[in-house]
């Protein structure tokens, strides 16, 4: 794929779709009634991590695709009068402009997904609010630490190639049946010409292991490649058939980003961003770290006095 001229006019990337509106079955019972995306890792909302990513990358607005029982997250990004002033009357700065900043982050806009109908059928309901421009969408599900972070690197490589591109990582070949998986050639370095995305294929039969992971940036056109769209047999109008419309019909961008990633919404990927996140962080990294080492002793010498 050849890069394009720099002169040439493109429009900027400034919305990202954030879609919001699964049940998060994995992590019952406690999505029963809080959203996944305001689990904490450590004490900031998943969702917040991913909306400071956005921020940090030059994203000017972003648009939430909920659902039922998800107003927390708008409520999040938005003034809150009483708590503020409370803060104030008790002389807590440092929290006050914890909590102001938050709702000075972005512009937020939110949009019902009314039936959980899949990620395609969400991506899609942002169409009327994205309109004719390049666009982010972002899944909180997925925390990737890294420096530059994806959303950054996959807008460079957007800037440099002007087509649609998806984050991409090489998994286990026992771990390639929980994702959907690319077919393609690699081109050079990280890059990878997309040519189909097989959703969730089994072990020994998958076309490779690269798996495509919640950040991707894609043109205006996926709308209508989605819109064509029958919903599978689940019910569900899945995202990657529309990438892999767009992949047959113009171009798609593989791009095997740096960094490392947790899934939050599993159980196991939870745990590790909070440890990992924590084991970050100044004022905790050094006591976690010795909590860690005193567990660790304690499974490995059971009976030391
Ligand atoms: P997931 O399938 O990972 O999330 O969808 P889920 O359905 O909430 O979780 P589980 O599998 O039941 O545990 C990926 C992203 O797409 C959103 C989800 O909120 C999540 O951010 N999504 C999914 C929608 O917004 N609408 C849908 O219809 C489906």
């Amino acid at each position: 794929m050849k890069a394009r001229d720099p002169k040439a006019n493109h429009k900027p990337v400034r919305k990202a779709v954030i879609p919001v509106a699964g049940f998060g079955t994995r992590l019952l019972p406690v999505t029963k009634s809080v959203p996944k995306e305001l689990l904490p890792v450590v004490d900031v909302p998943a969702i917040q991590v991913v909306v400071e990513e956005c921020v940090n990358a030059g994203i000017e607005e972003v648009i939430f695709i909920t659902g039922r029982g998800k107003g927390g997250i708008e409520d999040h990004f938005d003034f809150n009068f009483e708590l503020e002033k409370i803060l104030e009357q008790r002389g807590k700065t440092e929290e006050l402009k914890r909590v102001r900043a938050i709702s000075e982050l972005i512009r937020t806009i939110a949009v019902r997904q009314k039936k959980p109908l899949g990620l395609g059928h969400a991506v899609l309901c942002a169409r009327d609010v994205v309109e004719d421009e390049p666009f982010m969408v972002v899944l909180p599900d997925d925390l990737i630490s890294s420096q530059p972070s994806v959303t950054t690197q996959l807008i460079e490589v957007y800037e440099k190639y002007g087509q649609g591109v998806v984050s991409l990582m090489p998994v286990p070949e026992e771990e390639v049946s929980s994702y959907g998986i690319v077919t393609g050639e690699n081109w050079a370095p990280s890059l990878h010409r997309v040519r189909t995305i097989v959703e969730k294929p089994e072990a020994g039969i998958a076309p490779s292991n690269l798996a495509v992971i919640g950040r991707y940036l894609l043109p205006p056109e996926i709308f209508d490649y989605l819109e064509g769209l029958e919903p599978d047999e689940s019910g569900e109008v899945q995202l990657t058939d529309g990438l892999s419309l767009l992949a047959k019909e113009r171009a798609l961008v593989g791009y095997e980003f740096t960094g490392r990633r947790h899934d939050i919404g599993d159980k196991l990927g939870f745990l590790t961003a909070n440890i990992s996140y924590a084991l970050n962080r100044d004022d905790l990294g050094p006591k976690v770290l010795k909590y860690m080492r005193r567990k660790i002793k304690e499974v490995d010498e059971p009976d030391e006095p």
